[in-house]
């Protein structure tokens, strides 16, 4: 008994000291106008369920507040979260608020430092040393890789013309990691041909489990997460994706050591170690690690995601096939760099794509000092959640056909007068995509391979789940015809 007392005391000291510590976040919370809550729960009743709810529970509540037309508030567990859909608050805290928010520290486990999850100082110095090898000049020496895989791509799907609907991401996530690992770390892993490796079964299962805590709210406390068996899987399949990134680096240092300059084209990795930018062991592999998985299933979704559009669309179909037919004519050489630099119509297909289909959908951020707003002021310690998602469907940006597929919306003269965070699929800020480029190039080099040798239909897909990035329920399901 007396240990229950002493207990229940020492909890509620340490809540009276957790509520003092952040008087100011809640004084602050009280000027917010919020919808949705529950008293104690806050809004943490919305992210309970199946990844299909609470993708549209999230997707509801954002509108709600879209609708209220302010800065709301939303509560999930103890953490307090600004909400708004208001372009020009959005770059106020994209350009200010480089801290990411706490919900990405379910990825440290994995990714320790990398520029994806790094804490502020050290990813400036970081993305300082990264930016040069991503300059256009280098992400430019990898289309001849994305045209290579491309065409692997191109003949495996051979096997499903004619058949019924398949899904084609199974397909696109393969050829994308076969060309991250070549361009991140030099490795030719024919993920084309062998999709079932340990290595690549290890990286599913931890990015499940980050996933499933994510969204469990019960699971985030580091003390009861290592209560569960998920704890020890997470951290044996953890270790088994270092174990091998570790290998690759440390056979690449043992080349580089013997011969330190390589001709032609270089890998990521590669330029680090040239550049003598004296990351660790360990800090190469969680840069390089953080860019395979930021790369890959990012580019995979927007490709999937546009080859169901054009499936649905065959007016539009037909008119990125036009586009190609002049830039190639009959022939079915590998897109070169001017190639892809004339694929105008295409590249609107692509950003009217990642608009309805914002993959990354929600970009959780930190304040780290006071950030006036449009109609506030967010004080130190505060979370920032920007949702592309809804922001990109908004009928105030977009107008009263948000949801229709329209690419001419990319037109130059229509985006003229867009504000610049009214569009945000790779973010904005310094703290932007910094692999956008390299994306962009890779999704126009295989969307132009496929369409131009297979005809595409499928049903427009509308049941969507958040998985970390947003995916179909039912899959990408489309089926293929070959072109004459
Ligand atoms: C269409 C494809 C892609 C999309 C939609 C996309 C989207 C994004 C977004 C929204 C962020 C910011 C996330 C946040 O703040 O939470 C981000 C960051 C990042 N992306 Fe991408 N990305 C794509 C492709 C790539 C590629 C191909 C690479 C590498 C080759 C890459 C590497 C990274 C890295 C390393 C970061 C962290 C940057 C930093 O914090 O400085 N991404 N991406």
């Amino acid at each position: 008994m007396l240990v229950l007392v002493l207990l229940l005391l020492v909890s509620a000291l340490y809540y009276l000291h957790f509520r003092r510590s952040r008087k100011l976040i809640y004084e602050f919370s009280e000027t917010l106008p919020t919808t949705g809550d529950l008293p104690l729960l806050g809004h943490t009743h919305w992210f309970i369920g199946s990844p299909e709810r609470i993708l549209n529970n999230v997707r509801t509540l954002v509108e709600n507040i879209d609708e209220m037309g302010s800065i709301s508030k939303v509560w999930i567990g103890p953490t307090l979260y600004v909400v708004t859909l208001n372009p020009e608050d959005v770059q106020k805290i994209l350009e200010n608020c480089l801290e990411k928010d706490y919900s990405y520290k379910f990825l440290q486990a994995w990714l320790g430092n990398g520029l994806f999850v790094a804490p502020v100082d050290l990813w400036k110095a970081h993305r300082r040393l990264l930016l040069p090898i991503f300059h256009n000049r280098i992400i430019e020496d990898y289309i001849e890789v994305f045209a290579e895989q491309g065409q692997i791509l191109v003949t495996r799907l051979h096997e499903q013309v004619g058949r019924k609907q398949f899904d084609i991401y199974e397909y696109i996530t393969s050829c994308m990691l076969d060309i991250v690992f070549e361009t991140a770390m030099g490795e030719k892993m024919d993920v084309q041909h062998n999709p079932d490796t340990p290595y690549l079964r290890a990286r599913k299962t931890v990015m499940s489990i980050i996933n499933m805590r994510l969204f469990k709210a019960w699971m985030q406390p580091d003390a009861l997460f290592s209560l569960t068996t998920h704890a020890g899987i997470q951290k044996e399949n953890i270790e088994a994706t270092h174990k091998f990134t570790d290998e690759v680096i440390r056979k690449k240092i043992a080349a580089f050591e013997q011969s330190s300059h390589k001709e032609g084209r270089k890998d990521i990795l590669q330029l680090l170690l040239e550049r003598k930018l004296e990351f660790s062991n360990v800090e190469l592999r969680e840069h390089i690690d953080s860019i395979t998985i930021a790369g890959n299933d990012t580019t995979a979704l927007v490709i999937s995601y546009a080859l169901l559009l054009l499936g649905s669309h065959q007016d539009v179909q037909d008119k990125v096939c036009e586009e190609i037919k002049v830039i190639f004519g009959s022939s079915l050489r590998s897109p070169t760099k001017e190639d892809l630099s004339k694929m105008d119509y295409l590249e609107r297909v692509i950003k009217e794509t990642m608009r309805l289909y914002t993959v990354v959908p929600i970009i959780g951020r930190k304040t780290q000092k006071e950030l006036k707003l449009s109609t506030c002021s967010i004080p130190a310690g505060v979370g920032c959640a920007v949702v592309p998602m809804v922001m990109h469907r908004s009928k105030k940006i977009w107008g009263p056909d948000a949801n229709n597929f329209n690419p001419d919306r990319f037109l130059p003269e229509n985006c003229a007068t867009r504000h610049p965070c009214a569009f945000i699929p790779f973010s904005y800020g310094m703290r932007n995509c910094i692999g956008r480029h390299f994306g962009m190039l890779a999704i126009k080099s295989i969307l132009a391979n496929i369409v131009r040798s297979y005809k595409i239909s499928s049903e427009i897909c509308d049941r969507l789940k958040i998985e970390i990035l947003l995916f179909p329920v039912t899959g990408h399901l489309i089926r293929i015809e070959k072109r004459v």
